[in-house]
């Protein structure tokens, strides 16, 4: 059977879709989180396992996430329990959305507080607080920020109440102006400060570091951070890409329109590394600074560029603006949700939905100061002790990237792959060419679910 529109309303064309889609995708996670995992990481073993990922795992299930949203054309949670339904299998299956809602709270909270910093930073570029900062002055002025939880509050709380009005209109109004006006802005000024960066003379040596990998120094749970990664960025596992779909219009093709979206996304975080590296190297800044990474790294460039503040300033405003497309889809499964299920209106349930994450988000940015010596425990595994916990933002990040939305993949992989039937995902594809259905049908049935598991018990050490 298939529905033609949702009760939520429809993109206005195949292109919007695909801005939204890639609205969604492109945010922190390339600009602030590619960098900062790959240099915590030692950088080119990660990177390449990374798009390995990308390419075997993510494209395939984000072609199945969006046939799911597209032929469900409800919440995740309601798509889900539907399409079971029709298929005759078990309720359990609504367990994907469930499950997507409670990592999209998740994700959402901390987004908020990093997109937060981007919001401060913003202003400081435009207020010349870069200008003539040293390494030492890009560290001081990233800790005294962090160090602050009222200041951080502040901004968590302004960047949610952006959301919140976005998300009570529809996610509709607004996107498509941003997205198409924004993204290849940041796009160009991305290009411009990889320019910047490689007339610091560091170049081969990011590239090196990039692209140049030892895999002896691979351990199981890099390759679980470089999976994570990957669903992360394509806004995969969670529902946001599947509830993007159901506005999706029936005679679109999915598997275009996801290609052009990974290519995006993949393109914009390559492009960070090439920048930000650079001029890690050149600052002698620690690749592995963590979570501040960008925000010690770029300051340096805008401090030293012509038209620095300039660049500054529209650079951050326009990481704000990626970050801020890509959170309203984390928030639009549990609105759609709360407004089909609970006749809330949607003005209402955006609030509701908004309020929870801030009160977590509040969490997070203790992390960085009152909280910052966490909670955690120690146990003994395979003969050794190890110390499972953190701060609250890092057991959060965790559990979501790592944990929450590859699980959620391997769902949607084996519901798509092995519990639909064979006819009613080539209807809803509706892919001419066999050699490309097969193909993608084979990587969703066996590569992906089997590379997630391997990575799983990898990552605990079983094999
Ligand atoms: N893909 C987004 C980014 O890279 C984050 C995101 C994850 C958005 C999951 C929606 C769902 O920043
Ligand atoms: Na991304």
């Amino acid at each position: 059977m298939r529905r033609e529109t949702s009760i939520h309303g429809q993109w206005s064309s195949k292109l919007v879709f695909v801005l939204a889609a890639t609205g969604s995708a492109v945010g922190l996670g390339n600009i602030w989180r590619f960098p900062y995992i790959a240099g915590d990481n030692g950088g080119a073993a990660f990177v390449l396992i990374y798009l390995a990922c990308i390419l075997a795992i993510g494209l395939p299930i984000m072609v199945a996430e969006i046939a799911l949203g597209r032929r469900g054309r409800q919440s995740p949670i309601n798509t889900m329990t539907t399409l079971a339904r029709e298929e005759g299998l078990s309720r359990f299956w609504g367990m994907v959305g469930w499950l997507g809602v409670a990592a999209g709270f998740m994700i959402l909270s901390f987004y908020s507080v990093i997109a937060g910093w981007s919001l401060s930073y913003v202003f400081r570029a435009a207020g010349g607080a870069f200008s003539g900062l040293d390494t030492d002055g890009v560290k001081a002025l990233f800790d005294g920020l962090v160090a602050d939880p009222e200041r951080l509050l502040a901004w968590h709380t302004i960047f949610m109440a952006m959301n919140v009005l976005v998300v009570a209109r529809g996610v509709r109004s607004g996107l498509e102006q941003a997205v198409k006006l924004l993204m290849p802005a940041l796009f160009v000024l991305l290009l411009v400060m990889v320019g910047y960066a490689y007339t610091l003379g560091h170049f081969g040596e990011a590239l090196r570091f990039l692209f140049q990998p030892d895999f002896s120094k691979v351990t199981g749970d890099t390759i679980l951070l470089a999976m994570g990664q990957s669903f992360f960025t394509l806004s995969l596992g969670m529902g946001a890409i599947m509830i993007y779909g159901s506005y999706l219009s029936s005679r679109a093709s999915i598997a275009r329109t996801s290609t052009a979206v990974v290519a995006a996304d993949t393109a914009v975080a390559l492009l960070a590394g090439l920048a930000i590296f650079p001029i890690v190297f050149a600052s002698g800044l620690a690749a592995d600074a963590g979570p501040g990474l960008i925000f010690m790294t770029l300051p340096l460039a805008f401090a030293e560029m012509p038209f620095g503040i300039f660049f500054g300033t529209l650079f951050f405003v326009l990481l704000v603006m990626a970050a801020w497309t890509s959170s309203i889809s984390l928030m639009e499964p549990a609105v759609a949700w709360l407004s089909e299920n609970r006749d809330i209106d949607r003005p209402v349930a955006a609030v509701i939905v908004g309020a929870v994450a801030w009160l977590l988000g509040v969490g997070t940015l203790l992390s960085f100061n009152l909280w910052s010596a966490g909670i955690g425990f120690h146990v003994s595994w395979g003969g050794e002790m190890i110390y499972i916990g953190g701060t609250l933002f890092e057991i959060l990040e965790y559990l979501t990237m790592n944990i929450l939305l590859p699980l959620g993949g391997l769902l949607i992989a084996l519901f798509v792959g092995w519990r639909m039937t064979r006819r009613s995902v080539e209807d809803e594809l509706g892919i001419s060419s066999r050699v490309i259905f097969g193909a993608w049908y084979y990587l969703l049935r066996f590569a992906a679910p089997i590379g997630i598991l391997l990575v799983f018990l990898k990552a605990v050490n079983l094999i």
